[in-house]
């Protein structure tokens, strides 16, 4: 099924978000503005989240005049934010502008990539860390990596994740760019998850990099070369 068929799928067409990756793409971008570019585009991805995700319910207000009705988001205290490390640091750093008072989790998993990808184009991974805040059946949980790729990496975080804890309300699996059979991937193994991205590219290359992709995310945000 492509991501454009499937309910629950969500790509952020906001223009200023469109715009910032593609300065994250360019290969001119160097280390401090990609890791900032990371950061505002976690922020952008962020307003979109409550828009399309978060409920909200008429409220009375008073205002110096008379009173009215506005609207209140309703879940926005109840909320957990994944970060998986490390790439996901500055995207998460955005995204918590948008969502502050966010309980965050820790999960540190990394594709083997001196074992190459398999036949069915998936690596293994090892999962390293592994810090949760408490989940709660009313809690919206946000797991954010900014590429995904071959859907190694976010499917054993999401299966570490909801293991051992009671059903959240909604996870939603936010990247920045992601490719075809990584997010076929998470909808076949996690079909309640909420798939959120700026951009569905083309193809993963042999070595299981998104093309035209952004590069190494990690390498780039934090200027390490491997
Ligand atoms: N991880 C990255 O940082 N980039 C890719 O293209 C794929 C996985």
């Amino acid at each position: 099924m492509s991501i454009e068929q499937r309910e629950q799928t969500s790509v952020v067409t906001h223009a200023l978000a469109q715009h910032t990756l593609t300065d994250l793409r360019s290969v001119d971008t160097e280390q401090v503005a990609f890791r900032k570019g990371l950061v505002k585009l976690g922020r952008l991805c962020g307003y979109e989240i409550i828009d399309e995700w978060l409920e909200s319910a008429p409220t009375e207000v008073q205002t110096p005049l008379t009173s009215t009705t506005g609207d209140r988001l309703t879940g926005l205290d109840d909320v957990v934010i994944v970060n998986v490390l490390r790439a996901a640091t500055p995207f998460v750093e955005g995204l918590l502008k948008a969502f502050p008072a966010a309980r965050q989790a820790v999960i540190s998993a990394s594709r083997d990539e001196s074992a190459g990808m398999n036949e069915e184009g998936e690596f293994p991974i090892s999962v390293q860390y592994v810090k949760l805040p408490e989940i709660r059946p009313e809690d919206t949980v946000i797991v954010a990596d900014p590429m995904l790729a071959t859907g190694s990496t976010l499917s054993a975080v999401l299966a570490e994740l909801l293991a051992d804890n009671p059903e959240p309300k909604q996870v939603i699996v936010l990247s920045a760019v992601s490719a075809p059979a990584g997010l076929a991937r998470i909808d076949s193994e996690f079909p309640a998850a909420k798939l959120v991205t700026v951009s569905v590219d083309d193809h993963l290359d042999d070595d299981g990099y998104i093309v035209p992709g952004l590069g190494d995310a990690g390498d780039r945000a934090f200027g390490t070369t491997e």
